[in-house]
């Protein structure tokens, strides 16, 4: 998520969009929208979509043409490091959860990489959002992706704050506008990033700001949400969920305070404090969709709270005992792709905001791979360092 900028420039709000146009467009995104879960597609969303990832893409581009190597995710590109985890579903699962991954008792072999928010690796002591990707792999079953559908592996994406800062790519678009604007500038675009900057709506401008102040003490320790909504099965019966994972420590360390003056990589090496002598954990948690007002689809700027839509126990995450930072595992870590649509059909990433992540994060995944002469694969979870 690309957000470190809205810190200082706040994000547009021109389109709010409304559930209740009940004969929304099908997508034009080639995308299944599943409208009696929720979902609603705006007309023109792919070229919006497209868009985001065209900036995005030249940017990463430009900043390599500058002499910048390796070539960075443009958002999250800094990473505190990848951890192998396993991931064991509760063997009491209620049975309308007992979707996908989720099957009683299971176990997978997982790597969850930390980051910082920002497309710049800046010192961890910078307020920022904080990210913790999980990769299951060992996940039978043909995926979304048509271009990965063989993949083993299942993504589960989330920050440490409960909602996001924009509904729609259009509003992300404009904050991108702005923040890329030498990159894209030209007459109208000018105008364009003009007319963002001059949009600054106090609404999104505050939720970008929450999101983007954290000090943290150590990722290890933190709460993080999907943000936004997940389907939950295929088929009559299926529902939406969102997900979060929340640190089983009972005693969590300080943020440095304000004075104080930590090492530039200070998280990463919290990290490797607590796993060189012992093991850190999570609960993995899901909340089900309640009704359209306090749990909607296509509206991520809405937390769901825990008293609409009440948490449930699904899984354990360990992070064992271990040395995570050599150089060959750091790049290793560098050249892993994320994505929500690392997918089971089971786990389906809804809404507008999740549907541009599909053709973004894929453009820019093969965009800074082919400029690192990286090759693109999904890891098995066999790996050692
Ligand atoms: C339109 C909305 C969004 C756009 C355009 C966007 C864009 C991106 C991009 C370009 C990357 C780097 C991908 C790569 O190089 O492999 C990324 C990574 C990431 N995004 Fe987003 N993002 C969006 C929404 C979100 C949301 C809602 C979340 C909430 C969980 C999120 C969390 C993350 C995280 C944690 C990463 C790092 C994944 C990793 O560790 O590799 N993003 N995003």
């Amino acid at each position: 998520m690309a957000i470190g900028m809205c810190f200082l420039l706040g994000c547009q709000s021109p389109v709010k969009r409304s559930l209740s146009s009940a004969n929304a467009p099908a997508s034009d995104n080639d995308i299944d929208i599943d409208q009696e879960i929720g979902e609603r597609a705006e007309p023109g969303e792919a070229d919006t979509d497209r868009f985001i990832a065209d900036t995005i893409t030249g940017y990463i581009n430009r900043r390599y043409s500058d002499g910048r190597r390796p070539a960075m995710r443009d958002a999250h590109a800094k990473a505190h490091g990848c951890v192998r985890a396993t991931f064991d579903v509760d063997a009491g699962l209620p049975d309308e959860l007992r979707q996908g991954v989720f099957v009683p008792g299971k176990r997978y072999q997982a790597w969850i990489r930390f980051s910082n928010g920002a497309s710049e690796i800046n010192p961890d002591k910078t307020k920022d959002a904080r990210g913790m990707a999980i990769k299951l792999t060992g996940v039978a079953g043909a995926k979304i992706l048509p271009e990965e559908k063989d993949a083993t592996t299942q993504d589960f994406i989330m920050i440490n704050h409960p909602y996001f800062f924009v509904d729609s790519p259009e509003q992300y678009l404009a904050m991108l506008k702005v923040f890329h604007k030498k990159i894209i500038f030209d007459k109208t675009n000018a105008f364009n990033a003009l007319g963002a900057a001059m949009h600054l709506g106090l609404h999104d401008t505050r939720l970008a700001l929450k999101i983007n102040a954290t000090r943290i003490a150590n990722p290890l320790y933190g709460q993080y949400w999907s943000m936004t909504p997940y389907r939950l099965g295929v088929g009559p019966g299926r529902k939406a969920i969102k997900f979060f994972a929340k640190s089983c420590a009972n005693n969590k360390p300080k943020a440095p305070g304000f004075f104080s003056r930590p090492e530039a990589d200070y998280l990463q090496q919290a990290m490797a404090g607590t796993l060189s002598s012992g093991d850190a954990c999570f609960d993995f948690y899901l909340q089900t969709f309640k009704d359209f007002e306090s749990t909607p689809i296509e509206q991520s700027t809405v937390e769901w709270k825990e008293d609409a839509a009440p948490p449930v126990l699904v899984a354990r995450i360990t992070i064992p005992a271990q040395k995570f930072d050599s150089s060959a595992q750091m790049t290793f870590c560098e050249n892993l792709s994320y994505t929500p649509w690392h997918a089971l059909p089971e786990h389906k990433p809804l809404g507008t905001v999740n549907r541009a992540r599909r053709v973004v994060y894929t453009a820019v995944s093969k965009a800074r791979h082919g400029l690192n002469g990286a090759s693109r694969s999904e890891p098995t979870g066999d790996e050692r360092f």
